[in-house]
């Protein structure tokens, strides 16, 4: 192949990116109709760089960076990502693809680069640790067979829905809520247990803006969006995202308010979901959580799911 160039991608090459990011790691597909939509829409104040690599003329592969406000972040953390394709899977122009996309990270200000690739990645891995990166993280991802689980799942979903009943809980969804406050009450408990989740970078608030858009997605609808109500406030979520295209079903973000764990409510809200998803058809489905969050380990060994690859986060400082 002749040497790399890199252009820009626009809008329109949104499709290609994400065919080219699953040609790269097909164990999670990605979808082009939301990749679109991720793409027309940054949150609020965030910064990126999107570009197309391409080898004698034709795409191979796809690399970016995006990053928070600076203001919000003392460290400045960029994430870098470079998607190469597996036909033309190389170390050599992987290590060359990392340094190029870091370097504009750089230019842009970043002093932190952070970057993921799959533990079953090798070639992904020996780059990052070749140019330097550290492994800080792992997000154990993990995957529940609903054909073997589905009955069981059904009836300890109903299970659940009853006790939580009899403890003033009620199970619903987005859909059948009707307050009126409803998504910024929900985005409260979001934003308020995300900074629970095991982390080491700063966790930005999402802005009521971007936390509705997201939440307006297509791969999300409301009736399949479950929440534990208690007095009309909202103290558990967790929900399923269905990939429009393509793509594995997969787990978008469970939580409990911190004054109300410990009482079963995450499994609860998760098992209606799950159940949801028996009686839909869907034959499997996926979810991940970082490797320290101990009550979700449990929650999702318990529900039976079984371990699969899962993501290193690898981090660059690249000033003193
Ligand atoms: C993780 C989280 C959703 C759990 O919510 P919850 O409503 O308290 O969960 P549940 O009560 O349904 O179940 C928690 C289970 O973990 C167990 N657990 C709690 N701490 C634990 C620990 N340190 N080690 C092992 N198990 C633990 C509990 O005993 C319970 O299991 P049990 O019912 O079999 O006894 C909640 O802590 C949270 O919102 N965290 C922040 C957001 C987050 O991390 N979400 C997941 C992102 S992937």
């Amino acid at each position: 192949m002749s040497a790399v160039r890199y252009r820009p991608a626009t809008l329109a090459d949104a499709e290609l990116a994400a065919d080219m990011m699953t040609a790269a790691y097909p164990a999670m597909p990605q979808d082009p109709v939301i990749m679109r939509l991720r793409w027309e829409s940054p949150r609020k104040g965030f910064a990126h760089g999107r570009f197309i690599a391409e080898g004698d003329g034709a795409p191979i592969g796809y690399l970016g960076w995006i990053h928070g406000p600076w203001d919000k972040l003392p460290d400045r953390h960029c994430e870098v990502e470079v998607w190469l394709e597996q036909r033309h899977l190389d170390r050599g122009l992987l290590v060359a693809m990392f340094a190029w996309i870091g370097e504009q990270a750089i230019a842009d200000g970043a002093r932190l680069l952070m970057s993921y690739c799959a533990e079953d990645e090798p070639e992904m891995l020996d780059s990052l640790a070749a140019l330097g990166y550290r492994r800080e993280r792992i997000e154990r991802c993990w995957e529940l067979d609903l054909r073997k689980h589905g009955a069981r799942l059904v009836a300890d979903a109903k299970r659940a829905c009853d006790r939580q009943s009899g403890e003033g809980i009620e199970l619903t969804t987005l859909a059948r809520w009707s307050d009126p406050n409803g998504l910024r009450k929900l985005l409260e408990l979001s934003n308020l247990t995300a900074q629970d989740v095991p982390h080491t970078l700063p966790i930005i608030d999402e802005t009521y803006d971007d936390f509705a858009r997201r939440m307006e997605a297509p791969d999300r609808p409301h009736d399949r969006i479950w929440i534990a109500l208690h007095d009309n406030v909202p103290v558990s979520l967790s929900y399923l995202k269905f990939p429009p295209v393509r793509g594995t079903v997969w787990t978008s973000y469970t939580c409990t308010h911190p004054g109300f764990r410990g009482r079963g409510l995450a499994r609860a809200v998760k098992l209606q979901g799950l159940a949801q998803a028996v009686e839909l058809g869907v034959p499997v489905v996926c979810t991940d959580n970082d490797s320290e969050n101990a009550p979700m380990l449990h929650i999702n060994e318990q529900l039976g799911y079984v371990a699969r690859p899962g993501f290193v986060e690898h981090h660059k400082r690249v000033t003193k």
